[in-house]
């Protein structure tokens, strides 16, 4: 059986989530549900429940929620894909894990793109290989420490310094249009002929995940003779193509994926000799973007493929910077970081010390996300005690949020040495206020929610909930519960969700018709946080339409009031700013949903 929507249901209801959880964490039943300690924080008293009746599961004390494949995704950091795997091997069944088509190029409308770009490789490597230029290109790469050996892996070649000596050997073969839309050649304004886009380059085919070549980026290598060469981009990319999209695409993705696949993690790189160098040090789950920064497309290639990330950027400041934005983008990913000595790149570094020192280094030399915001936050001038305190504020936050203790009390000792005026007390009572700030939020949120007051928390994030999120919540509940809830509310047409989150899974129900596993995997952690709250909430079992006119009507007026406290705020703001045109229509405007409200 193929992995789908259906096999997905049938695992999900052949297996019983207490089942797959007791065999990691020890439950005891405490009313219709189980409890135990929570596998994913550090914690003495038990605050993770285990509810059988609706197969999922929920800590009070870290706000983790999920079904059983979404436990196991964490529990083991695998895909989900994978838990699905390991669902079924449990039970016995013979799952065909996705490994798309194997040929997916025979099927392709854009064959004829994929053959032309196979061809310009295997033009480009013959350049490289046979002619006289080619083996002035092979002395550079000589020098930068590539091998032949590395040349015929990376399937690199050379684009010839001449206008269209790829044309001339392509154009027979291939119909203008696939010519055009290559991206391999433009077309002159002044003559209305092609030439090559790449010239004088070393060529470096960029590959899919299936590992058919999509594009180049070619590199300059000759040292620049006559002013047209000043200001050429080192390296230059194939242009956007039906088959080409830089912010999708990883490089060495094809080759990275099965080890990916083993060992649950993936090295994330700058350059393409980085990912060169990696090899070198026998790493071949390594990838690099290909001439921009991360992008949120990239983020979510990688989540289908793995949830771990270490970035490994380069040394310099520049590097530490990108390091910094990605770990934003990455806020799924479990995220380690190798930090380069001396500015180094990954490629410079295996030029220094050899191959061996960068797999120690890839390995054995990486610090968590907290360690290296640590160092990238603490202030220049480090006699200045305001910027002191402030750093520590923002660190304080994020080691509070550490599940682990003893990693908290190390970076504890880290901060205090890092600062002149601060002592490991001082840091740890910075820690203990977030801490306490933290809990007091979940302890709100216990009382309003009414639900298992007695549970000591040792580590809490769950926010506070308003009103309106749960006014929003139960609506949504019975949504999901009652379909003509959910019918009456979509043919409303200017019906949404305050909250982002579910506007989101609204949305996704539209579409799908239901919020089934599979559907849940697709979404980020946020959204499926939101629907396990969602199902939290404790409703009678039948719904009455009273209850549905009240739910209406107290979402209206929270609604309305959240609306006045904004316009409030503009009349106070353009009060103070002097605007008195704006403050008057601000003005206005309140007084009328004041009314309204009324
Ligand atoms: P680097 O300048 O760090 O490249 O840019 P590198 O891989 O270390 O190359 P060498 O060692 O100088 O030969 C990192 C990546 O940024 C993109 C390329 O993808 C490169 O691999 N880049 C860089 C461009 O797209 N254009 C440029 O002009 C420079
Ligand atoms: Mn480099």
């Amino acid at each position: 059986m193929y992995l789908n929507k259906e096999t997905i249901a049938d695992i999900k209801q052949s297996t019983n989530i207490v089942d797959v959880i007791g065999e990691v964490v020890s439950l005891t039943k405490s009313g219709r549900n189980y409890l135990g300690l929570c596998p994913f924080h550090k914690e003495k008293t038990p605050s993770f429940n285990v509810l059988e009746d609706k197969q999922f599961y929920h800590c009070f004390g870290c706000g983790r929620s999920g079904d059983v494949f979404k436990f196991l995704e964490d529990y083991r950091q695998v895909t989900f894909a994978e838990s699905a795997g390991i669902l079924a091997e449990r039970l016995g069944l013979d799952l065909k894990l996705p490994t798309r088509q194997t040929n997916p190029a025979q099927v392709s409308p854009h064959q004829p793109l994929y053959s032309i770009n196979q061809d310009a490789e295997r033009f480009y490597k013959a350049v490289l290989k046979t002619t006289k230029v080619g083996e002035e290109a092979r002395q550079y790469l000589y020098r930068r420490g590539l091998t032949d050996e590395l040349i015929e892996a990376f399937d690199i070649g050379l684009a010839p310094g001449e206008p269209d000596y790829l044309y001339r050997s392509l154009s027979q073969k291939y119909e203008e249009s696939v010519l055009m839309d290559s991206g391999l050649f433009n077309l002159s304004d002044q003559t209305n002929r092609f030439y090559d886009a790449f010239q004088n380059r070393i060529m470096f085919p960029l590959r899919d995940e299936f590992g058919r070549v999509i594009g180049f980026s070619g590199r300059v290598w000759q040292q620049s003779s006559g002013s047209d060469r000043q200001g050429q981009a080192k390296y230059k990319n194939t242009r956007a193509t039906a088959i080409f999209n830089k912010s999708y695409e990883l490089y060495h993705l094809d080759k990275a994926k099965p080890v990916m696949a083993k060992t649950h993690e993936v090295y994330l790189m700058e350059g393409f000799l980085d990912v060169i160098a990696a090899h070198r040090a026998g790493i071949e789950n390594a990838v690099a973007s290909m001439g921009t920064a991360l992008t949120p497309e990239h983020v979510n290639h990688l989540k289908q493929l793995t949830k771990k990330v270490i970035v490994t950027y380069d040394g310099d400041s520049a590097g530490q910077h990108a390091i910094a934005k990605s770990l934003e983008l990455l806020s799924d990913f479990v995220v380690d970081i190798v930090r380069l000595p001396d500015q180094l790149d990954p490629d410079e570094f295996v030029q220094a010390k050899g191959p061996e020192a960068l797999e120690k280094l890839l390995e054995q030399s990486r610090i968590s996300r907290v360690e290296f915001l640590m160092h990238y936050l603490l202030p220049e001038n480090s006699d200045n005690l305001q910027a002191q305190i402030n750093y520590v504020d923002k660190i304080a936050t994020l080691i509070a949020q550490t599940p682990s203790i003893t990693a908290q009390n190390s970076y504890i000792t880290k901060v205090a040495d890092l600062l002149p005026d601060f002592d490991y007390f001082q840091v740890e009572q910075a820690v203990n206020n977030q801490r306490l700030q933290m809990r007091g939020q979940l302890s709100q949120s216990l009382e309003t929610g009414g639900a298992l007051q007695t549970v000591t928390v040792e580590l809490p994030v769950a926010k506070q909930m308003t009103a309106l999120r749960r006014a929003e919540n139960q609506l949504f509940h019975r949504m999901l519960n009652y379909p003509y809830v959910f019918n009456d509310y979509r043919l409303r047409g200017d019906f949404y969700f305050e909250t982002p989150e579910l506007q989101t899974l609204f949305k996704v129900l539209e579409q799908e018709g239901e919020l089934d596993s599979y559907v849940l995997a697709g979404l980020d952690d946020r959204t499926q946080a939101a629907y396990y709250a969602v199902l939290e909430e404790r409703l009678p079992e039948e719904v009455t339409e009273k209850e549905l006119q009240e739910l209406d009507k107290q979402r209206q007026r929270l609604l309305a009031q959240q609306d006045i406290r904004k316009q409030g705020k503009l009349v106070r703001e353009t009060t103070s700013l002097g605007d008195q045109e704006a403050a008057l229509i601000a003005l206005e405007a309140l007084i009328a949903q004041k009314r309204k409200l009324e």
